[in-house]
């Protein structure tokens, strides 16, 4: 029995990691499962970035030691949280049945980890501080056949106070160029239709590593790739988002008219407590230019709710951003305390009711806009990729449009075709619709 399950929590980048877990137990022989039940081998790929991520992580680790008594799995955990040392001292101390652990900076050395634990049958543990170069030709099993996620950039300088990103998954890197599009061209030859390009902070692809080539010039590259339809990349961070980039994303007809720019707050003098170096009107001057330059622009945003010292004032900053940009949809988080960032040392002095009253009238607001924004686009007829039947109605096929709204159509476009729709239905988070014959 050889098989393997995935347990992905957190991000994209956590999720391509996977992919390339995937890739290398299928090189051993390894078959993947669906059901942890019937897995040889589990891998949980962990994330750090809320402490609910931290608890669903442990919780579900508790239940699958009672699952190893029963059927005698291997458990390999990795990921963001294995770069936390007191994470890793926890798991010695009372998961002591974790047979494999790894970080984010030596995932290539899982089929070693793994084969020292099977020769040995002493549980196998090694975790780097520091990344080096991002490792390059592990390939991926991918989970989706038409789109794929391409690592561009590993790693973050910006140390925002709230968040672990910076000491999970170390300094800002950088792949070559060359390599990147190497893996791209292979990938269209391949069949695929979409790139997601992933990086902490994409504006800044290149910098650290003193590259000639800018991320608007990657893109420029990337978009010249015969066979894609679609690229799109996260994150970018509203300091580092250049004109060259919005003129980047004008000019090249692949790249996606969705820009994902996390606001987080909409006070500036929350925004500098978090060390994001932009204030509320450098935000809003970005959002005019782009709007100005791509006017079908799709926005979207990350919002913290509660940060240590948010005032009534400062959360109807944040209200007042949410209301003039008009966002098309934005993911809302409640502030996390994060061990070993400088946020978690700040006076925390919220209740929670408050924070929960603002965060329900945040995403009362937000939900009335995102309706809004997609009402408008009611009897027009949208471009999308098909990705396949919807989830929540197979009798229905799902996908996206370029500025990445959700389309539940009726039609027979297959995964990986682009389609006509015409709109029929709007909701506040997806779009309905039938597909036009041609
Ligand atoms: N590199 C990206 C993504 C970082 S994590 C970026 O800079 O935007 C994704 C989102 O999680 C962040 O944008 C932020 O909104 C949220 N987040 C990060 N740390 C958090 C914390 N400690 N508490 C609550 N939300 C947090
Ligand atoms: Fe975290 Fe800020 Fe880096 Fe994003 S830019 S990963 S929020 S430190
Ligand atoms: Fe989580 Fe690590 Fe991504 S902390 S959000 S999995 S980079």
């Amino acid at each position: 029995m050889r098989t393997y399950h995935i347990i992905t929590y957190g991000c994209q980048m956590n999720e391509n990691d996977s992919e390339k877990l995937a890739k290398m137990l299928t090189d051993l022989g390894y078959e993947a499962t669906q059901d942890p039940r019937s897995a040889a081998i589990l891998v949980m790929n962990t994330c750090s970035v809320r402490e609910n991520a931290d608890d669903k992580f442990f919780g579900n680790l508790g239940y699958m030691k009672n699952l190893k008594k029963e059927t005698g799995m291997l458990i390999a955990v990795c990921g963001c949280m294995m770069q936390q040392e007191h994470i890793v001292a926890k798991i010695m101390k009372n998961y002591p049945f974790v047979d494999v652990l790894f970080g984010t900076h030596n995932i290539e050395e899982f089929p070693a980890l793994l084969s020292q634990r099977l020769a040995s049958g002493k549980a196998a543990y090694k975790v780097k501080t520091e990344g080096g170069a991002i490792a390059e030709g592990i390939g991926a099993k991918r989970r989706y056949a038409y789109k794929a996620y391409v690592t561009i950039m590993q790693g973050c300088n910006n140390f925002c106070s709230y968040c672990i990103v910076p000491y999970t998954r170390g300094r800002e890197r950088s792949r070559k160029a060359t390599g990147i599009l190497q893996e791209i061209k292979a990938l269209a030859d391949d069949g695929v239709k979409e790139m997601m390009l992933l990086g902490q902070n994409v504006n800044s692809y290149g910098i650290a590593d003193g590259f000639k080539e800018t991320f608007p010039d990657l893109l420029r590259q990337i978009n010249d790739i015969e066979g894609i339809k679609r690229i799109r990349f996260m994150t970018s961070h509203p300091k580092d988002l250049s004109a060259e980039l919005i003129e980047a994303m004008a000019e090249c007809d692949k790249v996606c008219k969705h820009l994902h720019l996390p606001l987080q707050s909409g006070s500036s003098r929350i925004l500098s407590l978090m060390n994001r170096r932009y204030d509320q009107a450098h935000y809003l001057s970005l959002i005019e230019q782009i709007k100005t330059r791509i006017p079908a622009i799709g926005l979207t945003t990350d919002i913290i709710v509660g940060f240590p010292g948010e005032s009534e004032e400062d959360f109807e900053e944040t209200m007042n951003v949410v209301k003039t940009v008009r966002f098309d949809s934005a993911y809302t988080f409640i502030f996390s305390p994060r061990k070993g960032t400088k946020a978690a040392r700040y006076v925390y002095d919220l209740d929670k009711d408050t924070i929960q009253r603002r965060f329900q009238r945040l995403l009362e607001t937000q939900k009335v806009i995102s309706g809004e924004n997609n009402a408008a686009l009611l009897n027009k007829e949208v471009e999308v990729l098909a990705e396949g039947p919807s989830k929540s109605d197979i009798t229905r096929q799902s996908g996206r449009t370029d500025d990445n709204r959700i389309v539940n159509f009726v039609g027979e476009a297959k995964a990986g075709e682009m389609a006509k729709v015409l709109i029929t239905h709007t909701k506040s988070f997806y779009l309905e619709g039938v597909e036009k014959k041609h």
